[in-house]
C-alpha cells in the first residue's frame, strides 16, 4: 500500500521549481496501490491532482487536496509481423521509453527524444515535436476512473487527439488516471525529417541515410541548443500553444506583418509560431524580477531562481496582452495552471 503523507513540499515535483505545498500526497508504484488508494475516504473528500514528472504545470498556490504521484514502472514489447507493440507503465520516464525503442530498433518515437515527463502524461496533451505527435504511435491506454475505481481501456478513437489536446483535457478532465500506455511502432524505420532543422543538421554531419539512432541524436542536440535544461533553470517548456487561427484573421496579420512565421493547419486554418509573435513584442530573453523568457526561445518562460508561481503567471498575462495588442491574436497557455 502506498503511504499517505501530509503537508508535502511540491518544489521537487515541478520542473518550474516554484514553491507550493500539498495537503495530502501519495506515490503509487502499481495498479494495486492505486486501486487501494482510490478506495480511501481522502479521495472522496478532497480534490485530486495526478502528477507525473511535473514538467507541464505551474503551481500558483498551495494544493489543498491529494497529489497522486504516478511511479508505475516497466517496459515490455511484442513483435507481430511488421509491427512492434510496446507497453510501458505510466511512471516510466518518457525519454527512457524512447531510448529503449531506439536501442531495440523500434521506429516511431525517435523524433520525440528528450521530451521531459512520464509515459502516463504523454496522451494528456498528445505530446509532439519535430513533425511527430504521440497520436502517430499511440495504440491504447489503460486508466482508472477516480470516482468509481473502475478500470477502462481507451482505444485511439476514444482519445480525440488534437494539437496539444485530447479527451483527457476536455470532457474527461481530471476523471481518469492513466496507468499504462501501449504504442504501435515499426520494425522498419520510416524516417521523418520533414522538420527543416533535422534535415540540415543531418546534412552538416554528412549523414544521407539516417538511422533512427541518428535522428534521435540530432533531435537531442537541436533541443539542447534551444531549450533550457530544467535541472538548472526552472521551466515547463513552451508556455503557450502555437495559435491556430482562421484565414480571415491571418490575412489581416500577414498584411501588416509579411514575415509572420506560419504553417498550414487542418480545416484550412493557419498555425502561427507563438515564439515569433512574442519575440516581435520585444520579450525574447527579457528578465522581469525572477521570471522572464528564455534567451534562445521566447515561448519558454523561466524561473531565474526564486520566482513564485504567481509571478510567472502574471508575466504570462502581460505577454498575452502584448501579443493581442500588436497582432490581434490571443495566446492560450499550454502549461496546466494550478
Ligand atoms: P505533469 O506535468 O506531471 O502533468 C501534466 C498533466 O497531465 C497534468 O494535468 C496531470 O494531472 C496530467 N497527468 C500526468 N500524469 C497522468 C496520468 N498518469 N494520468 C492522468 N493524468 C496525468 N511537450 C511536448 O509536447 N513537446 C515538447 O517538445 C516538449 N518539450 C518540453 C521541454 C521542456 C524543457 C519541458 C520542461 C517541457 C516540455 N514539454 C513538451 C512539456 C512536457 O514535457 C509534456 O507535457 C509531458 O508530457 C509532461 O509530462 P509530466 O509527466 O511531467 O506531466
Ligand atoms: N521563433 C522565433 N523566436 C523565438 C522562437 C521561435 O522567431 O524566440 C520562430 C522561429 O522562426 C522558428 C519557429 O518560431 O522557426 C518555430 O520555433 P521552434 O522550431 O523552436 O518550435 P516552436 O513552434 O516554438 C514547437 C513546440 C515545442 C516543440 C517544437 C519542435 C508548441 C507550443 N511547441 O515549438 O514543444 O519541441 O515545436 O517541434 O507547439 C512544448 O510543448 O513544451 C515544446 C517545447
Amino acid at each position: 500500500m502506498s503511504l499517505l503523507q501530509q503537508n508535502i513540499s511540491l518544489k521537487p515535483y515541478n520542473t518550474f521549481r516554484v514553491a507550493a505545498q500539498s495537503a495530502f500526497f501519495s506515490e503509487v508504484f502499481s495498479e494495486t496501490d492505486l486501486k487501494e488508494l482510490l478506495g480511501l475516504s481522502v479521495v472522496k473528500q478532497h480534490s485530486l491532482l495526478v502528477l507525473g514528472g511535473g514538467s507541464n504545470l505551474l503551481f500558483t498556490k498551495d494544493f489543498e487536496g491529494l497529489v497522486v504521484k504516478i511511479s508505475i514502472p516497466g517496459i515490455s514489447s511484442v513483435v507481430v509481423d511488421e509491427d512492434v507493440f510496446v507497453t510501458a507503465g505510466a511512471g516510466v520516464v518518457w525519454n527512457d521509453l524512447v531510448s529503449y525503442c531506439v536501442s531495440h530498433g523500434f521506429a516511431g518515437v525517435e523524433n520525440l527524444t528528450l521530451i521531459p515527463g512520464t509515459v502516463g502524461a504523454s496522451p494528456i496533451q498528445n505530446i509532439g515535436a519535430y513533425g511527430v505527435e504521440l497520436k502517430d504511435v499511440f495504440y491504447r491506454c489503460t486508466a482508472y476512473e477516480v470516482a468509481t475505481g473502475n478500470k477502462r481501456v481507451f482505444e485511439f478513437d476514444d482519445c480525440q487527439f488534437g494539437y496539444r489536446d485530447s479527451v483527457f483535457k476536455n470532457e474527461l478532465k481530471g476523471q481518469y488516471i492513466i496507468t499504462e500506455v501501449s504504442f504501435k511502432l515499426g520494425k522498419h524505420a520510416k524516417i521523418n525529417t520533414q522538420y527543416g532543422a533535422i534535415q540540415s543538421e543531418l546534412q552538416s554531419r554528412g549523414i544521407d541515410k539516417p538511422t533512427i539512432a541518428d535522428v534521435s541524436a540530432v533531435v537531442a542536440d537541436i533541443r539542447v541548443s534551444k531549450l533550457p535544461d530544467p535541472s538548472t533553470i526552472g521551466n515547463a517548456g513552451s508556455f503557450f500553444k502555437n495559435p491556430v487561427i482562421e484565414k480571415g484573421l491571418f490575412d489581416q496579420v500577414v498584411s501588416d506583418f509579411p514575415d509572420v512565421v506560419h504553417y498550414p493547419a487542418p480545416n484550412a486554418k493557419i498555425k502561427l509560431a507563438a515564439g515569433w509573435l512574442i519575440e516581435q513584442c520585444g520579450y525574447k530573453g527579457k528578465v522581469v524580477g525572477q521570471t522572464g523568457t528564455w534567451k534562445n526561445q521566447a515561448l519558454v518562460l523561466v524561473n531565474h531562481g526564486s520566482a513564485t508561481g504567481q509571478e510567472v503567471y502574471s508575466f504570462s498575462d502581460e505577454i498575452i496582452k502584448s501579443v493581442y495588442l500588436k497582432f490581434g491574436v490571443r495566446l492560450e497557455r499550454e502549461v496546466n495552471i494550478l
